[in-house]
């Protein structure tokens, strides 16, 4: 299978622009829209609020908004908070000011996170996935774009966002490469799952090479890589005020590009998006194809981070348009028919099946027979998620943590859903966290079912890898929606479990076993978004502002009832 090489001319790439000129074209575009604002703002401060704005102020998303008062409210709290990147003292090392010395493991983390650096032509682009030599390196040895963003963040939450940016053109430049599986073409926008640098020691060149799921194992689709881009592109912009990289033709282009593989027409009856196994974290079959809670979360997220980053321009316009429609229809989709609490299961234990017609109320035809045993003990009287997948007579009841997480940061969750997750987060502590946190999903499918759901992949078996297997990177996840939920103390106690053994086991990629306690079967030691995770948390809970980079206020005017009911039209 061949990978697609890229030979850049290196001025190219990193050429820098005229950052003035980029950033008052903004300020008009959203000055305009906000005519009451006070002019004695900080320049800085404004340039960052008028991304967040942005998204807040479009119509039907948000419908036009009566008095400056409800403008000025509606801006991102997370702009109040104090933090501000141009404060840093050196990049080179973490900042002190925080008084990380009291954790002797973040000077371990960051020492080991520059040993994971990537440079291209004598540039930082990325990390490598893993540093680990002793195990077989398969695609390790390269750098993932999902694997990068929790590096991503910590680099820009110490003030070094040049690897950020370079990290950005260089994916970009990789998405206009002709792409084919065999004789087939894969779809303009689709971004490579992961990219590594060639060096022909006779030539003396460097070369960049991608796999876009040509080369992955079970030639999985990276679906998740489109997004995390926008997303990161966004926590870029937001962190350092400098709007003239997302400005760039290419980065709206690249936007565009990958919008218009989500929010293409087609024979859809839900505005989820469908996808094939294998398509996000979880890249091997464990029976997330379909609508897999982590993809919709993900979309969610980066339709309102392209939302923020996008021109209104010719080309923008319509975009910004689907958007907003996709939003609303999405939203209203997620909170009522993925969400799941002690009611809505006690709803579903009741269900009649083979309703026709709109005035349905088991709108899925979900045969209650299909609910799983373990979900009546599982599920708390407080607390709430959204399950896993929901599809014709489907509806997969499995935890998993990135998609609920994300759901809080993009604000997909109301308040009160996002409390309520955090509630079973906190009743079942055991089973979601354990002694190493954090469980990919919960729980693990084994015997006949792990057969059939994921074909006897010896890899995922019962509480190992993706099959329950438990996941230090996460734990960046769960910081920030504690944070985002007020509710910090619960990162803390995670944090502090993890800082009982990671370093001390050398940044494993996963724990096995049903609360964690074994280093995993094939994990990979020195994982590289371990190490990143564990710092991102850290320094997230020490200074809180850093939520803003990656958590989107919410939307008020998009409030749906929480209930289904059956007078509800579909
Ligand atoms: C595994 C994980 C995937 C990750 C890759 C590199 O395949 O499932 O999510 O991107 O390793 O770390």
């Amino acid at each position: 299978m061949s990978s697609h090489s890229v030979d850049e001319n290196p001025t190219e790439c990193v050429k820098s622009v005229d950052a003035s000129c980029s950033v008052s074209e903004n300020d008009a575009y959203d000055f305009s829209r906000l005519p009451d604002r006070p002019r004695n703002l900080n320049m800085d401060r404004d340039r960052q609020r008028s991304f967040d704005e942005r998204s807040l102020d479009l119509p039907c998303f948000s419908p036009p908004m009566s008095s400056r008062a409800d403008n000025i409210s509606r801006i991102d709290h997370f702009e109040s908070l104090p933090f501000s990147p141009a404060l840093r003292s050196g990049f080179d090392t973490p900042r002190s000011q925080f008084g990380h010395e009291g954790y002797p493991m973040m000077t371990e983390a960051w020492d080991a996170l520059r040993r994971t650096m990537v440079y291209f032509r004598g540039k930082p682009v990325g990390t490598i996935a893993a540093l680990d030599s002793s195990e077989e390196k398969v695609n390790y040895d390269q750098v993932f774009v999902r694997d990068f963003v929790p590096s991503a963040l910590a680099f820009l939450m110490n003030g070094e966002p040049e690897i950020v940016k370079n990290f950005l053109l260089k994916t970009l430049r990789l998405q206009s490469w002709e792409k084919k599986i065999d004789r087939f073409q894969l779809g303009e926008g689709v971004m490579p799952a992961s990219f590594k640098v060639m060096h022909d020691p006779v030539k003396n060149t460097e070369t960049l090479i991608a796999d876009f799921g040509e080369s992955a194992i079970g030639r999985v689709a990276p679906v998740d890589s489109g997004f995390w881009w926008i997303i990161l592109l966004r926590a870029y912009t937001k962190s350092t005020g400098d709007t003239s990289l997302a400005d760039k033709p290419e980065c709206q282009k690249g936007m565009r590009l990958i919008l218009s593989l989500c929010l293409s027409e087609g024979f859809d009856t839900f505005p989820t998006l469908l996808c094939a196994d294998g398509c996000c974290m979880i890249d091997r079959r464990m029976g997330v194809y379909g609508y897999p809670i982590e993809i919709q979360a993900l979309f969610f997220l980066a339709l309102r981070c392209a939302l923020i980053l996008l021109k209104q321009d010719a080309e923008g316009k319509e975009f910004v348009e689907r958007i907003v429609k996709r939003l609303h229809a999405l939203s209203y989709h997620m909170r009522n028919y993925f969400w799941l609490d002690f009611k809505q299961l006690n709803d579903i234990y009741r269900y009649k099946t083979e309703e026709y017609s709109h005035t349905a109320v088991n709108k899925f035809n979900v045969i209650p027979d299909s609910l799983p045993e373990w979900i009546f003990d599982f599920m708390p009287t407080h607390g709430g998620y959204f399950i896993g997948n929901v599809g014709p007579s489907k509806m997969d009841f499995r935890w998993f943590c990135l998609g609920n997480c994300v759901a809080i940061l993009a604000s997909l969750a109301t308040p009160e859903q996002s409390n309520a997750i955090m509630d079973l987060i906190e009743s079942r502590w055991e089973e979601l966290v354990g002694e190493m946190p954090l469980k990919v999903c919960y729980p693990a499918i084994e015997s006949h079912e792990w057969r059939i759901v994921t074909g006897c992949d010896p890899k995922n078996t019962r509480w190992s890898y993706h099959n329950g297997g438990s996941w230090p990177v996460l734990l960046w996840l769960l910081t920030a929606a504690c944070i985002k939920t007020g509710r910090p103390h619960i990162a803390k106690r995670a944090i502090e479990l993890i800082e009982l053994r990671l370093c001390r086991d050398n940044w494993p990629e996963y724990y096995d076993g049903k609360v964690g306690r074994y280093i995993g079967k094939q994990a990979r030691k020195q994982q590289t978004w371990s190490i990143a995770g564990y710092l991102v948390s850290r320094m997230m809970l020490e200074d809180p502002s850093h939520l803003g980079m990656i958590a989107l206020e919410e939307d008020k005017q998009m409030r749906p009832p929480l209930r289904r009911s059956a007078s509800w039209t579909f």
